[in-house]
């Protein structure tokens, strides 16, 4: 498997490769790769001749120093699994220096507001950060078709609005959440969680199941008072925000509209643990 620590060896090698027909499938991640990125992985291997994916913890995406400590780092492991998967796949593992020129710091961008709801609300600029580093690997990758996963929602609907007003060519590819056995969200994340606490977290798509059930027959607020209340019996797991919300606006879904899509978000805290999960509901 090709590897590149810089982007000039990286920008170097994409162009020798390169022809005028190809087609370049990236897959952006922070590491500590599980099923879940493999997936996105698999699905730019499957429709494209080339696959780029980048290992990088984006310092100025944590609004949260702990966080960022604490954040799992195993490229060792990584790089592993992603020869078996394919060694075909291009590694590209820069430093903060390589990709920030020594000037770790975000771009302010307008996202026509989706950046102002949820994860937005509690994670202070989280999504500047997202829209600096993604915007830097598109101009290092300049990729044909670029995956992201369903699981952080309001990332790819803020990438996808980036792309388009900053007319870039890459086409925003969405891919469906994967999870564990149990049905909780695979993430980075979890490998922090006790087997309890991973068990407890369960929970949570238990919950936005029965939410999407109810929805059927109830309004928004109702449905979002019985979540409210279904974590207050569970010390354990700390609800953050739960919300239906439009899926192209992510404001939230006050009425029901058979034009609108609607979808439920939801943050919970476990052992100072952030596990986030959404569910399409009609
Ligand atoms: P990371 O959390 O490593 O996720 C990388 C990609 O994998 C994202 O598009 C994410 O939505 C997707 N993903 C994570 N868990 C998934 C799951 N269980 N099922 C399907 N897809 C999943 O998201 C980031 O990194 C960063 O913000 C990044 C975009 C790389 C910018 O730094």
């Amino acid at each position: 498997m090709n590897i590149f620590y810089g982007k000039a060896a990286l920008i170097d090698f994409l162009k020798s490769i390169k022809t005028t027909h190809s087609t370049i499938g990236f897959v952006p991640t922070m590491g500590a790769l599980h099923q879940g990125h493999l997936a996105l992985m698999q699905k730019s291997l499957y429709e494209n001749e080339h696959t780029v994916v980048s290992i990088f913890v984006n310092p100025t995406q944590f609004n949260n120093p702990e966080d960022l400590a604490k954040y799992p780092r195993t490229l060792e492991e990584d790089v592993k699994k992603l020869t078996a998967l394919s060694p075909k796949i291009i590694l590209y593992a820069p430093t903060v220096e390589d990709i920030y020129d020594g000037q770790p710091v975000s771009q302010s961008f307008d996202f026509d507001g989706l950046e102002n709801q949820m994860e937005g609300k509690f994670r202070p600029g989280h999504f500047n950060g997202v829209g600096t580093i993604v915007k830097r690997l598109f101009e290092i990758v300049e990729p044909t078709n670029a995956y992201f996963g369903e699981k952080d929602f309001q990332q790819l609907q803020i990438v996808k609005k980036m792309v388009a007003k900053n007319n870039l060519k890459v086409n925003v590819v969405g891919c469906p959440i994967y999870r564990e056995p149990n049905n909780l969200a695979m993430s980075s994340r979890n490998e922090r969680l006790s087997d309890h606490e991973r068990e407890t977290a369960a929970i949570i798509f238990q919950t936005l199941k029965i939410a999407k059930e109810k929805f059927k027959s109830k309004s928004a607020t109702s449905v979002s008072e019985w979540v409210q209340k279904s974590f207050e019996k569970n010390p354990m797991l700390i609800l953050e925000y739960f919300v239906i919300a439009d899926e192209a606006t992510l404001l939230p879904c006050l009425r029901k509209n058979k034009n609108k899509k609607c979808r439920a978000f939801i943050a919970i805290v476990v052992n100072n643990i952030r596990l986030i999960d959404t569910i399409s509901l009609n």
